[in-house]
């Protein structure tokens, strides 16, 4: 235990992404359709959910072999009971960066609170300014005025930079970049564009409705030049731009015509206890069994630790580089159940 993990393709664990629950207030057109997750949808039940301090053991494990940040997501995260507790838990282990994904309306309530439990940032996600297209969006009535005050909330209390996610579906919203844009700019927050992405299985992708990210660059360079950036760290997910007039700094995601497969250090474990070496993974490795033996504690941190070190080194995952139209058919793990 404590050595490096390194998988076939010669990448190391560095981000752990865990998923606290999978309900979420939203019904986003491209992750949870109304549809698929109507009333009768079955979410998880309590049991079935890893505990704040299963969470923290896998997680300490995971950090005694490298990983430097760890990600809370959901669904929406911030629906799960006394979150700023395990935020509080997981700040405590050493040399880790604490980040967590939200679509911002909870956060003038609990915003401080997380702050002050050692949350590091917030991503907040927000897909349009155009109050109709965004309620057309999220499809469950948020008006965009809540998710602005979701992000000026996380910023009185700390949690800046703040970076905010817009998934760009062609035809649907991408007539909001240039605003979202504008919005943006000068405000400190880093925009970034996501190109529309085949996770899951009940989005109903097409290719058309991908809007590549040199467009959306394009699009902005014609009202605010641009210009590129270096990446902040090996392996950025974002490819980062600024405006040449100084309002600050965007990003594009282009897992579908820019694949970043070849850098990727991370692994999910979803709210059940499963770990996932891939957004577009079929299956995951079960390890609550494993925490919820009755054995001596030692003896199943080994076995634990033993089990991570096996999913990683097997680890052969570069789905974005190998899309096609028949791999997008797939039956895949639901994003609102693994996390972004
Ligand atoms: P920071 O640099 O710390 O802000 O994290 P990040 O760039 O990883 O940002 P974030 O976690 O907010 O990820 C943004 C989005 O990128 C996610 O919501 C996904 O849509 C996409 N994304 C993140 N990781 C992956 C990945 O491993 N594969 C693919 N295909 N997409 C990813
Ligand atoms: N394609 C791209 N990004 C997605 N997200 C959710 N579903 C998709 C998809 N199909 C993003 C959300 C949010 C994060 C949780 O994942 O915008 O930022
Ligand atoms: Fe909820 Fe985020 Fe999925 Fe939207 S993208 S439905 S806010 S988990
Ligand atoms: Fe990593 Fe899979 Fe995303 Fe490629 S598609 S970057 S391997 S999570």
């Amino acid at each position: 235990p404590g050595l490096a993990l390194f998988d076939r393709r010669g990448r190391n664990v560095r981000d752990l992404r865990i998923s606290v629950t999978d309900r979420c207030n939203f019904r986003c057109v491209y992750c949870m359709p109304r549809e698929v997750f109507g009333d009768d949808y079955p979410f998880l039940p309590r049991a079935d959910l890893l505990s704040f301090e299963e969470i923290v053991r896998v997680a300490q494990l995971f950090v005694a072999r490298g990983v430097r940040k760890i990600r809370i997501t959901g669904g929406e995260p911030l629906l799960r009971k006394d979150i700023d507790r395990l935020i509080g838990m997981l700040a405590r282990l050493d040399g880790v960066e604490i980040t967590l994904t939200t679509n911002g309306v909870l956060l003038p309530k609990l915003a401080q609170r997380l702050r002050n439990a050692g949350l590091h940032r917030v991503t907040v996600s927000l897909d349009a300014l155009d109050d109709t297209l965004f309620r057309r969006m999220n499809d469950a009535d948020y008006p965009v005025e809540k998710v602005l005050e979701g992000i000026e909330a996380a910023r009185t209390a700390g949690l800046g930079p703040i970076k905010v996610n817009m998934v760009v579906k062609r035809g649907t919203n991408d007539s909001d970049i240039e605003a979202m844009a504008t919005h943006f700019r000068h405000s400190g927050h880093i925009l970034r564009f996501i190109e529309f992405m085949d996770v899951g299985a009940s989005n109903g992708w097409k290719m058309d409705e991908v809007l590549p990210s040199r467009d959306v660059i394009g699009r902005i360079d014609r009202v605010h030049p641009l210009e590129p950036i270096d990446p902040n760290y090996e392996g950025e997910v974002a490819e980062r731009w600024r405006y040449k007039d100084g309002a600050g700094e965007i990003g594009v995601i282009s897992s579908v015509t820019q694949a970043f497969c070849s850098t990727c250090t991370r692994i999910r474990l979803s709210t059940e206890g499963k770990l996932y070496t891939c957004l577009f993974a079929q299956a995951g490795h079960d390890l609550r069994a494993l925490l919820r033996s009755a054995d001596e504690a030692a003896s199943v941190d080994a076995r634990l630790d033993a089990a991570i070190a096996q999913v990683w080194q097997q680890r052969d995952d570069r789905y974005s580089e190998i899309r096609t139209a028949e791999t997008a058919a797939l039956r895949k793990i639901e994003m609102s159940y693994i996390g972004g």
